[in-house]
C-alpha cells in the first residue's frame, strides 16, 4: 500500500459516534472529503500536499490574499495532476466567498494568528469543520468567542497540534498510560526552536542571513515578526501543551488551574540583527517578547507543568519534553529515559531509543508507512488525517474545542501574568465543568486517532 492508496478501514461502531446536527449530513459521499483552504503559505501548502496524496479528500478551493502563494499552490496541483481549485482573493474578506460554498465540508485555517477567530467563527456559522494552525484566538476573550460559536453551531474545531503525533511523544504516552512512569508528578514541553531567520527573513539572503521583516519579507517574517515586537508572553504555546495535555488528561479528568509567567530580557534578535548588519535600524527595535518566556501552570489533580517559549536565541531545535513521575523519567533534552528497577545501571539514563523502541505506539506502526515523507517526521500525515477522518464519520475531532481553546489560551494569560508582575492567573475552564467526567481517548483506537 501506498499513501496514494490510503482509505483507512476502521470499523466504527455507533456507540463511538457524537450525534451532531443534520446540517453536517449534507455530504454527498462520505467517503470523500470536501475541503477548503484559507491561507496557503508554508503551511497551508503543507496541508495541501497532504491533500494531494489521498483520495478521499477533494481540495474544492483555497483562498490567499497574495498571488505568490497561490501561485506556488497551483504548481502543487499541476504537479500532482489534480483539479486546480478554485481561488479566492482580492482581500482580507475573500474567504468569506469561499465559506459560502455548499460543497466544502471542512476548512483548514493557515493565516497569521490575527485572522484565526473571526475566520473560524464565520466557518463554523458556515457550517464546516475548522481545521486550525495552532493559535485560536488573541485575547482571552476571543476564546470564549470561539466556544460560544462552537456551542451555537455544535460544529467541531481542532487545533492541527501536529506535535501531540510526533512518534517519541506518542510513545512516550504509550509508556505513561501503561504506568511506566509511575503516577505523572511534573512535565515539561515548549517551543524552544531558534527562529531568527523565520523572523528575519527577505527572500533572497540565504536562511538566517537576513535582516528584514514585514511587508519586503516573505512568509512568517511578513507578519510574525511584529509579535514578537509588541507582545511579552509566551506566543506559541500549542507544541509544548498538546502533548503535556494528554499525558495528563487535561479537560479529561484533570484541568490546568492558574498559571504563572517570567520573562527574560530580551536581547536575542538585537544582538543577531547587529551582527549581520552593524548600525542597522532594525537592532534598536524594543521587542517587548522576552527571549525565554516560561509559563508554570498548577493543575486540578497536583502536577505542575512548565512550558518555555524560546525563539531569539542561537540554539538547536528541542520542545524540551519531560514526563516524570514516582517510577521514572523521559527528558527530550537528555535523550534519556530512567526507570527505577528497570533501567540498565542505577542512577544513569537508558538512550530513549531503547525504549521507544520497545513501546512504540500502536498507530504508529500501523501507520508509519503512510506518514513517511510527510512533514516533521510523518506527524503532519497524522494531524491531518485525524481531521479528515473525524469529518468523513460526522463526529467529534480529537483534539476538541475544549483542548484547542486550552493550549492556546495560554498566550493571553501568560501576558496577563507578566504585565501584573508574573502574578497567577485563574485558568478558565471552558468545559463549564464537564472536565470532570470527560475522558480522554486521544489515539485509543484507529478510527480517528
Ligand atoms: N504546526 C506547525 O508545525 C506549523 C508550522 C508553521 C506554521 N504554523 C502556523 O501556520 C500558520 C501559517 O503560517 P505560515 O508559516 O504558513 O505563514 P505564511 O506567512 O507562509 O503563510 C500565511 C499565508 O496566509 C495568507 N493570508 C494572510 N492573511 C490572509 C487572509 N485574511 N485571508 C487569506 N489568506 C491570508 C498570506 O498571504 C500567506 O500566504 C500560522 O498560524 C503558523 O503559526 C504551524
Amino acid at each position: 500500500m501506498d499513501r496514494r492508496q490510503f482509505v483507512i478501514n476502521s470499523a466504527v461502531g455507533l456507540a463511538g459516534l457524537t450525534i451532531l446536527p443534520s446540517g453536517l449530513l449534507f455530504a454527498k459521499n462520505a467517503d470523500k472529503v470536501r475541503l477548503g483552504y484559507i491561507g496557503v503559505g508554508l503551511r497551508g501548502r503543507n496541508h495541501i500536499g497532504e491533500g494531494l496524496l489521498r483520495d478521499d479528500v477533494e481540495i474544492v478551493a483555497i483562498c490567499d490574499i497574495q498571488e505568490s502563494s497561490l501561485k506556488a499552490c497551483r504548481e502543487q496541483f499541476v504537479k500532482a495532476k489534480k483539479k486546480l481549485p478554485v481561488e479566492y482573493t482580492g482581500g482580507l474578506d475573500a474567504y468569506k466567498k469561499l465559506l459560502d460554498r455548499k460543497d466544502i465540508d471542512g476548512v483548514i485555517i493557515a493565516t497569521p494568528w490575527q485572522f484565526h477567530k473571526d475566520q473560524s467563527i464565520d466557518a463554523m456559522r458556515a457550517g464546516k469543520y475548522v481545521g486550525c494552525e495552532v493559535i485560536a484566538g488573541i485575547t482571552e476573550k476571543d476564546h470564549w468567542d470561539i466556544l460560544k460559536v462552537h456551542e451555537e453551531t455544535k460544529m467541531p474545531y481542532m487545533t492541527l497540534e501536529n506535535v501531540c503525533y510526533r512518534r517519541d511523544v506518542m510513545a512516550a504516552l504509550n509508556m505513561s498510560r501503561q504506568k511506566l512512569f509511575g503516577e505523572l508528578v511534573h512535565l515539561e514541553g515548549g517551543y524552544q526552536h531558534d527562529l531568527r531567520g523565520v523572523l528575519f527573513n527577505d527572500g533572497k539572503s540565504a536562511y538566517g542571513k537576513g535582516v528584514e521583516f514585514g511587508p519586503n519579507a516573505v512568509s512568517e517574517a511578513q507578519w510574525r515578526t511584529q509579535w514578537n515586537i509588541d507582545r511579552d508572553g509566551d506566543i506559541y504555546p500549542t507544541h509544548g501543551a498538546g502533548p503535556v495535555m494528554n499525558y495528563i488528561d487535561i479537560n479529561r479528568g484533570n484541568r490546568f488551574t492558574n498559571l504563572v509567567a517570567f520573562s527574560s530580557k530580551s536581547r536575542g534578535l538585537n544582538s543577531y540583527i547587529e551582527k549581520l548588519s552593524p548600525g542597522n535600524k532594525n537592532a534598536k527595535i524594543n521587542f517587548k517578547n522576552g527571549d525565554v518566556t516560561t509559563t508554570t501552570l498548577n493543575c486540578a489533580n497536583g502536577e505542575t507543568v512548565t512550558l518555555s517559549h524560546d525563539t531569539h536565541l542561537p540554539r538547536p531545535y528541542s520542545l524540551g519534553f519531560r514526563v516524570q513521575g514516582t517510577e521514572g523519567i523521559w527528558m527530550d533534552v537528555a535523550d534519556g529515559i530512567y526507570i527505577e528497577g528497570k533501567s540498565a545501571k542505577y542512577d544513569q539514563w537508558d538512550k530513549a531509543s531503547t525504549w521507544f523502541e520497545k513501546y512504540d505506539h500502536p498507530l504508529w506502526q500501523k501507520f508509519e508507512k503512510f506518514a513517511e515523507g510527510a512533514g516533521h517526521g510523518g506527524m503532519d500525515w497524522f494531524v491531518f488525517n485525524a481531521f479528515v477522518q473525524s469529518i468523513k464519520q460526522r463526529k467529534d475531532t480529537p483534539i476538541d474545542i475544549y483542548d484547542s481553546l486550552t493550549m492556546s489560551v495560554i498566550t493571553p494569560l501568560s501576558e496577563k501574568s507578566l504585565a501584573d508582575g508574573n502574578a497567577p492567573q485563574a485558568f478558565p475552564d471552558f468545559t463549564k465543568g464537564k472536565w470532570k467526567e470527560r475522558k480522554n481517548t486521544f489515539a485509543l483506537d484507529d478510527s480517528g486517532f
